[in-house]
């Protein structure tokens, strides 16, 4: 949520800037500035809009400079115009200092009340801009002394960068909740809030800690501690991963990373499946067999999408490792003081390994003492580094702000999780084996699934203009449902529920008629009966159904066809995989709807990628 990215070399700034800000701009999209150093003189640029706007602007109206930073925006405080756009600006004369920052400062009208009545002037309406204005009004000789001050006063997150037209030669930068990285070139150093901005430039870099400072020159860069010590931090080698950050023949990040979902899982599966065990191995679990064999309770906790895989967990850890689990929203259960018993793991599940709120969650169980572990998709991301161990999806970088493929990803994984601790307690081998074939199968059965793409294109023109829908699954499928609708949500703007299907007629059924059309998961299995029976409670009241069911018993598809007005067709698949299945069409949809909406699919109004404020 909102991108960073600084250079200070000896090349002209701006390009690396924006060429930077293009990367990072799925993390935040409503507006982006830039600001550079020469001669002593401080040039800054904003702009309301996409970082293409400020490009256009950088053209007609250049900034000199081989320093700078920049930053692109997801507005917290203030609207997304040109002036709430960072860099913030403040003071005057060769004592001005400009500001990007990504978190939110809880205390900031209290500490903007106390400069207003000393008469300082406040340009924005955001929570950011008092942190620039307390830089200048304190600066003096030693900036990185000054911001270290400045940032024992305000409350809240912060991944910061800071340049003063009384420090031409230097960026410094702090963290503090927020993710930033310093990337090391040679004469040239780089500040990113994702080391993949910097893809192309450098591949070494150190991250930042919390509570860490960083002073950025061109041919030096230094690392500071809370007590001002300085630190040799490790540099890191971060893989090149432009390859898959390119769209290729797609005309969309979402629909690209929906076509990988097959290599996705079988990236996710490679090495852990273990046929002489009968079971899964993981290489960075941390926890030896007796932690696990002892755990009697699992809570998982995430966001988003990300908390609909941790639904599907719920039920896959009930049935093969017959443990309780519960699954808790990340935002609610790091503020809950819930009873948890000792044996209990936690399990944070995150694509980014940023979201702020799984990562508070997390620190409190672990500041409780329970063992923790992480699901997530980006190598060295804050959660990553802080859980105790876990499990990465190798899902490739995601860029779409709707989450697809890590969404399977992370239900494939669970289902792993789910055999490994099942194999430990009622398990048998047989059972195990079984999985194990099961899951390898599943990379072609999703090959197969996208072949209903063209009929769901077509289903998508006759629905696309409706303004509600809902979506109804049952068991495994009820949190499929719930993707699903949030999937349409998202990207097209169209009012949408998931519900348990058997749970519409406590209020949901209310709603149908025949501008409100439900989409069922009806593939076949012990509660297709069921569920059959709601979408003809649905018919009966005239609102238009879509089906989703199986393929494998003809009768099945011709009873469905009966009744609904579109049905899709996916192949058959053992119950506890029919969620990894069953999304893919119901990711389609909402794709193409969005399309014919006229919305822009890979970047979303009023979303970012990776929600690092509370
Ligand atoms: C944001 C994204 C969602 C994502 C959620 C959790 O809202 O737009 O796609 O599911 O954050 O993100 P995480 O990175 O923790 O999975």
């Amino acid at each position: 949520m909102c991108g960073i990215i600084g250079y200070v070399g000896f090349r002209p700034a701006t390009p690396i800037l924006i060429d930077g800000l293009h990367r990072l701009e799925y993390r935040g999209y409503d507006s982006a500035g830039v600001a550079t150093l020469d001669k002593g003189d401080l040039h800054f640029r904003k702009k309301a809009g996409r970082v293409s706007h400020l490009q256009s602007l950088l053209v007609d109206s250049p900034i000199p400079g081989t320093i700078g930073i920049s930053h692109t925006r997801w507005a917290t405080h203030g609207p997304a115009n040109d002036t709430n756009a960072h860099p913030h600006i403040a003071g005057e004369g060769n004592k001005q200092i400009a500001l990007v920052h990504n978190g939110v400062i809880e205390n900031y009208s209290t500490l903007k009340r106390q400069l207003e009545s000393e008469g300082v002037v406040f340009k924005s309406q955001t929570d950011t801009e008092v942190i620039a204005q307390l830089i200048a009004y304190h600066l003096n000789d030693n900036l990185i002394e000054t911001v270290r001050k400045v940032l024992s006063l305000v409350k809240g997150t912060y991944g910061l960068a800071v340049v003063s037209s009384q420090h031409p030669d230097q960026i410094v930068a702090a963290r503090l909740g927020s993710p930033l990285v310093v990337g090391i070139g040679q004469d040239e150093n780089y500040l990113a809030s994702d080391p993949s901005a910097l893809m192309g430039y450098t591949q070494r870099v150190v991250y930042l800690q919390d509570h860490q400072i960083a002073l950025l020159k061109k041919s030096d860069w230094h690392v500071y501690d809370e007590q001002q010590i300085r630190l040799t931090p490790k540099i890191q080698e971060i893989v090149d991963k432009r390859t898959s950050t390119e769209l290729g023949n797609f005309p969309h990040y979402m629909l690209k990373e929906i076509y990988e979902q097959p290599e996705a899982i079988e990236n996710a599966m490679r090495g852990r499946l273990n046929d002489s065990d009968a079971s899964a191995h993981f290489g960075g679990l941390n926890l030896d067999t007796q932690q696990i064999r002892s755990a009697d309770r699992i809570i998982l906790t995430a966001c988003g999408t990300s908390y609909h895989a941790g639904l599907v967990g719920e039920y896959l850890f009930e049935e093969f490792a017959r443990m309780p689990v519960e699954v808790e929203y990340a935002s609610e259960f790091r503020y809950r003081n819930p009873p948890i018993d000792r044996q209990t793991i936690i399990i944070a599940i995150t694509q980014s390994g940023e979201t702020a709120d799984t990562l508070a969650a997390l620190r409190e169980s672990k500041r409780k003492g329970h063992p923790t572990l992480a699901i997530c998709n980006v190598v060295g991301s804050s959660i990553a580094r802080e859980a105790d161990g876990g499990v990465y999806l190798h899902a490739g970088q995601e860029i779409g702000v709707a989450s697809t493929k890590a969404f399977t990803s992370q239900v494939t994984v669970l289902t792993m999780l789910a055999l490994y601790f099942g194999r430990m307690r009622h398990l048998s081998s047989i059972q195990g084996a079984k999985m194990i074939d099961e899951l390898r199968s599943v990379p072609d059965l999703i090959r197969e699934t996208l072949t209903c793409h063209d009929e769901v294109k077509r289903i998508s023109e006759k629905y696309h203009a409706f303004r509600n829908l809902l979506y109804m699954g049952r068991q495994y499928l009820y949190p499929v449902a719930l993707e699903g609708a949030l999937k349409l949500k998202e990207i097209s703007y169209i009012h949408a529920e998931g519900y348990p299907a058997a749970e519409m007629k406590h209020g949901p059924i209310a709603l149908v008629d025949p501008e409100t059309p439900s989409v069922f998961l009806v593939p076949d299995g012990p509660v297709f009966d069921k569920v059959m029976s709601n979408l003809e409670e649905v018919k009966a009241r005239k609102g238009p159904v879509i089906a989703i069911t199986s393929a494998g018993n003809p009768r099945v598809i011709q009873y469905v066809k009966e009744r609904a007005d579109d049905v899709i067709i996916i192949p058959e698949t053992p119950e506890y995989l029919q969620p990894i299945i069953s999304v893919i069409p119901l990711q389609l949809f909402a794709y193409h709807i969005a399309l014919l909406r006229g919305c822009d699919v890979d970047k979303p109004r009023n979303l970012a990628k990776s929600v690092t404020v509370e």
